[in-house]
């Protein structure tokens, strides 16, 4: 085989949707976890899921959903996984030693150029790889879930990063069709997490205070503000909400400065206001119709998907 080969080590909900797009791009995948059963797992899950794209017309790249599944394949042996790579991507569990310990073993095995990659959702690339021989090839690429549909990832260097890694990542993230956005340097959280998290924080400290409930929260994002974000940033948005973005200051910087000034501070993650929080969602949503409910947003991301396919597509003419 000539093919450039990817490793995967972790199979769970990320390996395996990176797995999927590492393959429908023509790359010799090769995926690797501690546990044969979830190997196996993530085989059959992967399978389902690119006929289910291929009967939507959502398979990226040109190889039918039979020739992707086909350029991945699995193995038990951690350094199988690693060897001969250009690009590994860890997918392991949000723990700090258990990832320290994967990226040591893959560093006595890695080429001196391949990139070494962690899915991390919220560590700081210079705490995952400063012990390592290779800590100049390793990057945080961070996706979002589901990559499939949602295709940003955060690539976020550690201080040592060898400067090649940062536009080789890039170019490769594009290559498989995913958007990849560059963080300067480090910070906690990452981009998308902080912003997430400051929603989520004024929505707190409004319920908190009375002002409006779970089910207002949740609709002033899914039928206000998420249906410009589903294609577009709050800076674009602001540019085309007044004549350009400096007449929108012009309007509105002092109602804006004045707002911001009473924005809520930060809270404890738990107490009454998180009782109340789950005691309205899970009256709106029960445990036991979870599932049912996700796959309900799946189908909206898929035709999202299809949509802004079909527009780009007629924009292209
Ligand atoms: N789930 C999300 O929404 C999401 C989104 C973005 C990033 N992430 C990040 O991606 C990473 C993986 O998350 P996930 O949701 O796929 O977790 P997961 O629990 O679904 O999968 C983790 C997999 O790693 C395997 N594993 C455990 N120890 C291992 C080892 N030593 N070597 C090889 N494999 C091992 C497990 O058997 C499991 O299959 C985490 O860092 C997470 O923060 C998750």
């Amino acid at each position: 085989m000539n093919r450039e080969k990817i490793g995967i080590i972790g199979s769970g909900l990320i390996g395996r949707s990176w797995s999927m797009l590492f393959a429908a791009a023509d790359f010799d995948v090769e995926m690797y976890d501690i546990d044969e059963k979830q190997l196996q797992g993530a085989m059959a899950e992967v399978r389902t899921q690119l006929a289910e794209l291929e009967r939507l017309g959502l398979l990226r790249g040109k190889l039918s959903a039979e020739q992707q599944f086909s350029n991945i394949r699995t193995t038990s042996e951690f350094e199988d996984c690693v060897r001969g790579a250009f690009y590994v991507q860890e997918c392991v569990p949000e723990n700090i030693e258990l990832k320290n310990a994967v990226h040591t073993r893959a560093d006595a095995v890695m080429s001196d150029t391949c990139i070494l990659a962690s899915s991390t959702s919220a560590l700081l690339p210079s705490r995952l790889a400063a012990d390592i021989k290779h800590k100049n090839r390793f990057i945080v690429a961070h996706p979002t879930n589901p990559p499939f549909y949602a295709p940003l990832v955060e690539l976020v260097p550690s201080p040592w990063t060898d400067s090649d890694v940062v536009p080789s990542t890039k170019a490769l993230m594009e290559k498989i069709g995913q958007v990849p956005v560059v963080l300067k340097k480090e910070i906690e959280g990452f981009v998308l997490n902080r912003i997430q998290y400051s929603i989520m924080r004024e929505g707190w400290g409004l319920i908190k205070d009375g002002i409006v409930d779970v089910d207002g929260i949740d609709k002033v994002m899914s039928a206000g503000l998420g249906r410009r974000y589903a294609f577009m940033g709050p800076f674009e948005t602001a540019h085309l909400n007044a004549d350009g973005m400096k007449n929108y200051a012009d309007r509105y910087a002092t109602m804006i400065e004045g707002v911001m000034s009473t924005l809520k501070s930060n809270d404890r993650f738990g107490g009454p206001v998180l009782e109340q929080i789950r005691t309205e969602l899970e009256a709106r949503i029960p445990l036991c119709d979870l599932q049912e409910r996700r796959q309900w947003r799946d189908r909206r991301l898929a035709a999202l998907t299809q949509l802004n396919q079909r527009i780009d597509a007629e924009d292209a003419k």
